[in-house]
Order: structure tokens, then C-alpha cells, then sequence
């Protein structure tokens, strides 16, 4: 992923920072086009995945619209200029700031996951003369088979409406007289690697349209599945951009989709994930009883999904040649005062020393836009592929991967 050019210019250049393969990000961006639009699926870009303005523009030049968790993540995304009619809204508790902000900007829809905020949603419509638009995030009790921080459609979780509350939901909204039941979204968690989940989740759909319908005689325009694909964080280069035909092949085999519908996915991860890495110096290599230290100049302020999620990236040393055989063990950390401030154990890579470069790979979703000042550290810098090229008049970019 790294060539000479391109090691020349990190290595002038102040540390840590993300640095960004935005040949890679639009290659992902366009297979995921392809893929959607196979089957007129509708995307949104979750933004919560990374929000900085390069990756946000590719989103909207692509036509992809947003999902949004947060007042600010749907203010982003119109001066972005992605369209409010491209909008989705979630989140289990949206402040009234947020509610009036998103109804005053006429958003797709707001994907709600209790009949208290939909309470409140209409308040907020009838005082601004607004039908506002409703899709009911709904807990189909799917086990996404994914780290228990990163699932979502548990009955344990707090996310989404009960299935069995649904017939209660309905009816109180048969009641309101400025909320218009769009659609049902769904869910069920981030980083999921197998499809067994997403089929379950289907097959849940399909019968609750089933019962909407027999029951209510309700037929919605929207169905929205939400996000969650998982990307290959042991081995990126084997998987630098996920398999979305095999994802959408896959919900279009087993999602009975009413005539007239839109089926809406909500992806971050897997669209910026893999195009992301967190450079960082060698401050020191330590040595410890029984075990060598390579404290980072990068720690958990500039990537905390290790020490809060136990997540492995792989890391790379940049400095040295790849074919260079990695019979070192170090263990990883950063250094930042808290113990979880580790990157990894146990890691096998060729001898290192101060001043080397390493990558940790696959960091470019949750990565940057999960940084703190802790520490009062600063945060760590961001480098776009595509601006280097401009920089340096000439491309360093290049699709060869060295690495
Ligand atoms: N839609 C909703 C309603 C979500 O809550 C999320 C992610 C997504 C879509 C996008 O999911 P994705 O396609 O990116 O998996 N910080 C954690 C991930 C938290 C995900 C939160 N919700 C991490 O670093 O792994």
C-alpha cells in the first residue's frame, strides 16, 4: 500500500497522522455503486464512520446520502451538500435542538426507536405545521455474531422498538396527528463477518411485513436494513474492499421486497474502513523482563478501538522492507499513562528501532473521528493520497502495493 514515494514523503513528515488512500476509498465507493444500484438499492454513508470533508465530498459525488446519529453529523452533511432528502436520522435519544434542527431542514426520514420521542417528534410538528417523517427502528433479536459492544439487535440492547410492542406502536401513531409512518429500520449491529446474520434479519422482515399487512393493512415505502458489513482487519490486502455484490446478492435472495419499495442500507465501516492507516514513529524499543516495548508516538487518543474493544489492527513496520523476516516479538503500546493504552501483544515484525515508521493498518473508520485530547495530546494529523499528488506535482500514488 506504501511505495517508495510515498515512505519518502511520511517519512518527513510530522507523526502520528491517518493517512488516507483515496484511489482506494473511490474504487470502494464506485463497487459499492455498482452493487447497490444493481438492485436500486438506496445508500447512505454512515457518518459516524469518518466525517472529514475529502471522504464526505467523494460520498456526495458518488450520490451516496447520510446517515446520521447526532445533530452536527446531519448539519455535516447538508453543507456537505448532500441533499436532506438523502438523510436518515437515528440515535436512541435526540435532544429537542436536534429534533427542530432536522424537521426545519426537511430530512428524509427520522428513524426512531420509541413512541416517547415519536410523542415528541409530533409535538414538534404540530407547533411547526410539519408532517414529519417516521421510520420505526425495530430490535428483531438477531444475534449479528460480533463483539457484544458492537451488536445491537439484542433484547439486551437499548437499541430499537420490541417486536412485541410494534401492534402498540402503530396504534398510538394512528393517533398523532403531524408524524407519517414511512418506513421500518433495522440494525443489528457493526462488524459482521458472516452473512448468517443478515439473512435472519430478512427473514424477520419479511414477517413482520407479513403481519403489518394481514393485520394492519399497512404496506411501507421503506425498508431500511442499516449498516454493520465487516471488513478483513487480519489481512486487509486480502480484502481491500469488501464483497458488496456477494451482501447484496445475498438480501435480494432472501428479502421478500413489497412492489414499490425502497430498500435503504446505512454502511460506514466497509466503505472507509480499508482505506485508512495510522502512521506513527518509534519512540523507543524498551526492554522489559521477558519482553521488548515499542512505545509509539501514536496511543490510544489517536485509535482507541484496541484499548476498548480488545480490536487488532495489524501493524506494519514501513522502515523495513517487507520481505525482511519478522522473528522480533514486541508488544505494541503507545504513551499514553494507562495501562489499555496497548496496540497489541506479542507481535511479530523485523527488528525495529527508533525512528522507524509503522502503519497500523485499517483504521480508517472509527479511527480518526473517535480521537481525544487526553493527556492534553494533540491530535493526530490527516493526509490525503490525492493531495500529495498535487503537492509534489507528480503522482506518489501508486495502486503497486509495496507493502
Ligand atoms: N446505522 C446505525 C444506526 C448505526 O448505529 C451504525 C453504527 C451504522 C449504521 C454503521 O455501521 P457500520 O456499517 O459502520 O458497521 N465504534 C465502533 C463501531 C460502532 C458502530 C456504531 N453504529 C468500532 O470502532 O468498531
Amino acid at each position: 500500500m506504501f511505495n517508495k514515494e510515498l515512505y519518502q514523503y511520511f517519512s518527513q513528515t510530522e507523526t502520528p497522522f491517518y493517512f488516507y488512500d483515496m484511489g482506494l476509498f473511490n474504487e470502494s465507493l464506485k463497487k459499492l455503486k455498482q452493487a447497490a444500484g444493481k438492485y436500486d438499492y438506496l445508500v447512505h454513508y454512515a457518518i459516524k464512520a469518518n466525517a472529514n470533508d475529502p471522504i464526505l465530498k467523494a460520498v456526495k459525488k458518488i450520490g451516496f446520502g447520510a446517515d446520521c446519529v447526532s445533530g452536527n453529523e446531519v448539519r455535516k452533511a447538508i453543507e456537505t451538500g448532500i441533499k436532506p432528502d438523502k438523510i436518515v436520522f437515528a440515535g436512541v435519544g435526540k435532544s429537542d435542538a436536534e429534533i427542530n434542527y432536522a424537521i426545519d431542514k426537511s430530512i428524509f426520514s427520522f428513524n426512531s426507536e420509541s413512541i416517547e420521542e415519536i410523542e415528541v417528534i409530533n409535538e414538534w410538528g404540530i407547533e411547526k405545521q410539519k408532517i414529519v417523517p417516521v421510520s420505526l427502528r425495530l430490535n428483531p433479536d438477531i444475534d449479528a455474531i460480533t463483539h457484544k459492544y458492537l451488536t445491537t439487535g439484542l433484547p439486551e440492547n437499548k437499541f430499537g422498538i420490541p417486536l412485541s410492542f410494534l401492534g402498540k406502536v402503530i396504534r398510538r401513531m394512528g393517533d398523532l396527528s403531524n408524524v407519517n409512518l414511512i418506513g421500518l429500520h433495522f440494525h443489528i449491529g457493526s462488524q459482521i463477518r458472516e452473512l448468517s446474520p443478515y439473512i435472519q434479519l430478512c427473514e424477520k422482515v419479511n414477517m413482520i411485513q407479513d403481519i403489518l399487512f394481514d393485520e394492519y393493512g399497512i404496506e411501507l415505502d421503506h425498508i431500511n436494513l442499516g449498516g454493520g458489513l465487516g471488513i478483513n482487519y487480519e489481512n486487509p490486502d486480502d480484502e481491500l474492499i469488501p464483497d458488496y455484490a456477494n451482501f447484496f446478492d445475498t438480501i435480494h435472495t432472501h428479502l421478500k421486497k413489497r412492489k414499490n419499495q425502497k430498500v435503504h442500507f446505512e454502511l460506514g465501516r466497509s466503505v472507509v474502513g480499508q482505506t485508512g492507516s495510522l502512521i506513527s514513529r518509534v519512540l523507543y524499543i524498551k526492554k522489559g523482563i521477558n519482553k521488548e516495548f515499542m512505545i509509539l508516538d501514536a496511543g490510544m487518543t489517536d485509535l482507541i478501538r484496541p484499548a476498548l474493544y480488545g480490536a487488532q489492527h495489524k501493524i506494519q513496520n514501513i522502515s523495513k522492507p517487507e520481505a525482511q523476516i519478522k522473528n522480533f516479538k514486541y508488544d505494541v503500546v503507545g504513551p499514553v499513562c494507562e495501562s489499555s493504552d496497548s496496540f497489541d501483544d506479542n507481535v511479530m515484525l523485523p527488528m525495529t528501532k527508533r525512528g522507524d515508521l509503522v502503519a497500523i493498518r485499517s483504521t480508517g473508520a472509527y479511527g480518526e473521528i473517535m480521537v481525544s485530547q487526553y493527556t492534553l495530546r494533540n491530535k493526530p494529523g490527516a493526509i490525503y493520497s490525492d493531495e500529495i499528488k498535487v503537492k509534489n506535482e507528480k503522482p506518489v500514488f501508486s495502486k503497486e502495493r509495496v507493502s
